[in-house]
C-alpha cells in the first residue's frame, strides 16, 4: 500500500466513524480484533473515533478455531463478556467472529450497544467499500430496494448457474438496510439488504459460484457448490471437492439447525468484487447470499441460533417479485432502481 491509499483510509475511518456508526463525544467504542485482523484498519479506525473525542479500546486476541458459540472455548469469555456489554459501540474487526456467541447474545439483550459486525475488513476493503462510495446515494438505493422488497409477496430465483428457486415473505418481518445506525442494536456493514423469508416457503436448488465461507479452507470457489432446499431446510449439497468440503463441515458441526436456511441477502456494494472475503463478496452489487445455521433475532424468523452460521454466495442474480424483475443477469434493472443504480456507478472513485 502508498502512503497515499493511506490518505484515503483516513477518509473511510471517519466516515465509518461519523457517519455511519454516528458515534458521539465521550461514546466508550470497543474493536474486538485477532490475529486476523488487518492492524492498519484497526488503528485507523480508533484515530478516527479519538479524533472526536470518543474512547477507543481496543482488544486484541488471537483467532479461534471455531465462530459463533464455537469461537468461546478459545476466548477470555468472562473478560469480553463484561466489557462489550458497557460498550457504546462495538466494532468486531476479529476474523473468527463472535456474531451469535452467548457474547454477542447477552449484548443485543442489554441493549445498551451499537453493535456493527466488520469480520474480515482490512484497509483496502474500507477504502473502496466505505471511503470510494457515495454513502447517501446507496442509502438511498438500499431504502428503495427494501421498499420493493416489502411490498413483495412471491419471489422466483435463478442464476446462470442452474440456480432455481422460489419463497415467499412474511410482511410482519422487517427487510434490514445494513448501514443504516440508529441506536443501540445489532448492524452490518452498507451495502445489503437482507431478511427472512417464510422459512417453509423456501424452496428449489441454490448453486453457490462465487464464495462460501466458513469453512475456513473454503472462499473464492473453483466449481460451483449445489444446494437443494427443501421447506427452509438444506436436504443436499453435490459440487466437486470444495461441495464435500461444505458438506463435510456442516457434519462435524453436529447440529441439525446449521441445516436451517437464516436469512437471504442482495448485495449492492458498487465496489465490493470477488475476493474469498465473505463480507466483501455478499455484497458484490446484484450477488445473492443466503444464509445457514443461526438466525439472528433482529430477522424475527422462526430459527434461532445454532453452533455457527455460515454464507454461500452467487453472481448473475435473477430476481423476481410478484412477476416484476427486480435484478436480471445481476444488474438492477426494476423502474423504481435503475436511475438511481446509474447514479450510483457514475460517482465511484
Ligand atoms: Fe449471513
Amino acid at each position: 500500500m502508498t502512503s497515499g491509499y493511506e490518505f484515503e483510509l483516513a477518509i473511510a475511518a471517519r466516515k465509518l466513524i461519523e457517519d455511519i456508526l454516528h458515534v458521539n463525544k465521550g461514546d466508550e467504542v470497543l474493536i474486538t480484533a485477532d490475529s486476523g485482523s488487518d492492524y492498519r484498519a484497526i488503528v485507523a479506525t480508533a484515530q478516527a473515533a479519538k479524533l472526536i473525542g470518543a474512547k477507543p479500546l481496543v482488544l486484541w486476541y488471537n483467532m479461534t478455531s471455531g465462530v459463533g458459540m464455537e469461537a468461546e472455548k478459545d476466548l477470555p469469555v468472562r473478560s469480553l463478556r463484561a466489557a462489550l456489554k458497557n460498550a457504546d459501540v462495538w466494532l468486531e474487526f476479529n476474523k473468527t467472529w463472535l456474531l451469535y456467541s452467548s457474547i454477542y447474545e447477552e449484548v443485543i439483550l442489554n441493549n445498551k450497544t451499537k453493535y456493527l459486525i466488520l469480520v474480515g475488513m482490512d484497509a483496502d476493503m474500507m477504502v473502496r467499500m466505505i471511503g470510494r462510495v457515495d454513502l447517501k446515494l446507496l442509502f438511498e438505493f438500499q431504502k428503495k430496494l427494501a421498499n420493493i422488497v416489502s411490498r413483495s409477496k412471491r419471489f422466483e430465483l435463478f442464476s446462470s448457474e442452474g440456480t432455481n428457486m422460489t419463497f415467499e415473505n412474511d410482511s410482519s418481518r422487517p427487510i434490514l438496510i445494513e448501514g443504516e445506525i440508529f441506536g443501540p442494536g445489532d448492524y452490518a456493514l452498507v451495502g445489503q439488504v437482507d431478511w427472512a423469508p417464510l422459512e417453509e416457503s423456501i424452496n428449489g436448488i441454490f448453486v453457490a459460484d462465487v464464495s462460501a465461507y466458513p469453512p475456513f479452507e473454503l472462499g473464492l470457489l473453483r466449481k460451483p457448490i449445489e444446494i437443494r432446499i427443501e421447506n427452509g431446510k438444506i436436504v443436499s449439497i453435490r459440487g466437486g471437492r470444495e461441495a464435500m468440503v461444505f458438506k463435510r463441515w456442516l457434519e462435524d458441526l453436529n447440529d441439525p439447525n446449521m441445516y436451517n436456511v437464516a436469512h437471504i441477502a442482495i448485495g449492492c456494494n458498487p465496489n465490493a468484487r470477488p475476493s474469498g472475503n465473505i463480507l466483501e463478496d455478499e455484497r458484490i452489487w446484484g450477488a445473492l447470499d443466503w444464509g445457514f445455521g443461526s438466525q439472528a433475532p433482529t430477522f424475527k424468523g422462526k430459527f434461532g441460533l445454532a453452533k455457527s452460521h455460515t454464507d454461500c454466495v452467487m453472481l448473475n442474480t435473477t430476481l423476481r417479485a410478484d412477476g416484476a424483475t427486480i435484478i436480471e443477469n445481476g444488474d438492477f434493472v426494476h423502474e423504481d432502481l435503475k436511475d438511481l443504480a446509474k447514479r450510483i456507478k457514475g460517482t465511484l472513485a
